[in-house]
């Protein structure tokens, strides 16, 4: 949803913006383009992705001398500010999830589509616990509570303990098909076959090795301090456990004036030119002044 988020973030003539998921930059190049076209507004973006592979890919593609790129989590906005010597931002955007980079990387285990793909799901693969290794180190009961809990998923008693009974026949899960083949086992393909039977338990892995709800709440209630009195955050999420954070978050601190009763949609076109996106929700609040 650019083009909204290039609308609600220009109307306030921003000078500083932090792109708290920059991932291939799409947005971060149409909000230069949109105010800044011509270099010579003064806009900085300070980009920030938890992905070695995005700063690699940045650094040899030569940078734009406006983006600023940090290696490392949104969360950690408030020490790139520091480092900037910059005290607050006065709009930030995050597109939460993963992007097409990262879904079409063989290595990183995130789609169905590569069997053999070693079940990893971390945004960054070189720090923290892979999904295979968490599913090796933690109890029945505490599998099964997280694909409930972040995955929605009704069966989940029933693929912890089919996780774990693989494990004691040292059987172990390593890679994405194995996993699959749990999930195929033990969940019914759904009436329309318009859901995957993985679906839902990688969705909980990923957001599990990842800590993606904790860091998307901590950020989202510490950012009044370092966002400017009437800067604006947008957040896209892509799953009623994010959208339902971000919703209480601004409703829950009176600092926030919230500029979308409802979350916006994306349109049927672009539906249809990005199947993805159909999920999307976006939400934007003001810091009030
Ligand atoms: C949907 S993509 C963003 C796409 C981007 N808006 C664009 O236009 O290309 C999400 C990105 O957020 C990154 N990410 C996920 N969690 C993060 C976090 N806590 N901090 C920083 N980046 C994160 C992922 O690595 C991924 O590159």
């Amino acid at each position: 949803m650019p083009a909204e988020i290039v609308q609600w973030v220009t109307e306030i003539d921003p000078r500083l913006i932090i792109d708290g998921t920059f991932g291939g930059g799409g947005h971060t190049r149409c909000l230069l383009d949109a105010i800044d076209p011509k270099s010579s507004n003064g806009l900085n973006i300070i980009a920030l992705d938890r992905d070695p592979a995005v700063s690699e890919r940045e650094e040899s593609a030569g940078q734009d001398p406006r983006i600023h790129l940090f290696l490392g989590s949104y969360e950690a906005a408030p020490k790139a500010l520091a480092a900037m010597e910059r005290e607050k931002a006065d709009a930030m955007i995050l597109d939460l999830g993963l992007s097409s980079d990262q879904l079409a990387d063989r290595e990183r285990g995130f789609s169905f589509n590569d069997p053999d793909s070693p079940l990893d799901l971390r945004f960054d693969p070189e720090n923290g616990q892979s999904a295979a290794h968490w599913l090796l180190t933690h109890r029945e009961e505490d599998i099964a509570n997280t694909i409930y809990a972040y995955g929605e998923e009704r069966l989940s008693r029933r693929i912890a303990r089919e996780i774990v009974a693989r494990r004691r026949r040292e059987a172990t899960i390593k890679t994405v098909g194995d996993l699959v083949s749990v999930c195929r086992k033990c969940v019914p393909r759904s009436k329309n076959h318009d859901i995957h039977p993985a679906t839902r338990t990688f969705q909980a892995l990923r957001i599990a090795v990842n800590d993606e709800l904790g860091i998307l709440e901590r950020t989202i209630a510490a950012a009044p301090n370092w966002i400017a009195p009437g800067g604006r955050v947008a957040v896209i999420s892509f799953h009623s456990l994010e959208d339902r954070i971000i919703k209480n978050a601004f409703r829950n601190d009176d600092r926030w004036n919230i500029l979308t009763k409802k979350p916006l949609r994306p349109t049927a076109s672009e539906v249809q030119e990005n199947p993805r996106s159909r999920s999307a929700k976006l939400r934007i609040a003001e810091r009030a002044k």
